[in-house]
C-alpha cells in the first residue's frame, strides 16, 4: 500500500464548497496523511524540516487547492520555495524525494470550454500546470495527470458528491497502485480514468 501526502491550500475554507466535500471524503482514509496548510501555517511560518520529514514518509504527494490567478494560493507556492530546497529535493545530491508521484487536485471558476485555445482563458489546464510539472520532474517525481473540478460557479451539488466519490476513487487507485503507466501517461485529466 502507498502512502498518500495530502498538501491542501485554501484561504477561505470556511466559505468553500467544492473542496469541503471533497476533502470530507478523503481526509480520513487508511494510508492517507491530511496536512492543512492554511490551518498549519496561518503566519506563513513553515516549518521545513516537518514538511520535509512528512515528504520523506510519503510516496505520493497531492497539491490541493482551489485555482487562484491561473496558480496555487500563496502559501503553498510558499510552501514549495522553501520546502523543496536544493540538497534535499534536487541539485545532484538532492534525491530525497526521486521516484515519489504528485498529483495536482484543482478545483476551479471558469468551465472546461474556457481552458483552451479557442476558449476565454486561451490555454488549456495542463498549459497553465507546466511549473509544476517541472518542478515535480525538477525533483525526480512522476507528475501525475490533474483530477480537476471546473465550473464552480454553476456545478450542481449532487455533481460536486460525485467528484467527492470520485476523488476518493482517485486516491484509491493510487493508495492501492491499481493503474499501469500507460493509463497515466495518456489521460489529459485524471477524471478521464476513472469515468
Ligand atoms: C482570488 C481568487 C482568484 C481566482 N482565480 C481563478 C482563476 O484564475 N481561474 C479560475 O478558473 N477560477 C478562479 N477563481 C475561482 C476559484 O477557483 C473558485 O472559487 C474555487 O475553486 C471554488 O472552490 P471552493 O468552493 O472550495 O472555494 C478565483 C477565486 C479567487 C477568490
Amino acid at each position: 500500500m502507498k502512502k498518500i501526502l495530502i498538501l491542501f491550500a485554501h484561504p477561505a475554507f470556511q466559505k468553500s464548497r467544492i473542496n469541503k466535500k471533497l476533502i470530507n471524503a478523503v481526509k480520513n482514509l487508511d494510508g492517507i496523511t491530511f496536512n492543512d496548510l492554511y490551518e498549519n501555517y496561518p503566519d506563513f511560518f513553515i516549518d521545513v524540516k516537518k514538511e520535509q520529514r512528512l515528504l520523506t514518509q510519503h510516496d505520493i504527494i497531492v497539491w490541493h487547492h482551489p485555482f487562484y490567478w491561473y496558480n496555487a494560493p500563496a502559501l503553498l507556492k510558499e510552501w514549495m520555495d522553501l520546502v523543496l530546497e536544493h540538497g534535499f529535493a534536487y541539485g545532484m545530491h538532492g534525491r530525497a524525494l526521486e521516484g515519489k508521484s504528485v498529483l495536482s487536485v484543482i478545483s476551479t471558476g471558469g468551465g472546461k470550454v474556457v481552458y483552451s485555445s479557442e476558449g476565454r482563458n486561451h490555454y488549456t489546464m495542463n498549459q497553465f500546470l507546466v511549473p509544476f510539472r517541472q518542478s515535480a520532474n525538477l525533483c525526480r517525481m512522476n507528475y501525475l495527470p490533474p483530477y480537476i473540478v471546473h465550473g464552480s460557479h454553476t456545478v450542481k451539488n449532487d455533481e460536486i458528491e460525485e467528484h467527492a466519490l470520485n476523488y476518493k476513487k482517485v486516491l484509491l487507485l493510487l493508495r492501492d497502485n491499481k493503474l499501469s503507466k500507460t493509463d497515466l501517461e495518456k489521460a489529459e485529466y485524471f477524471n478521464n480514468l476513472i469515468d
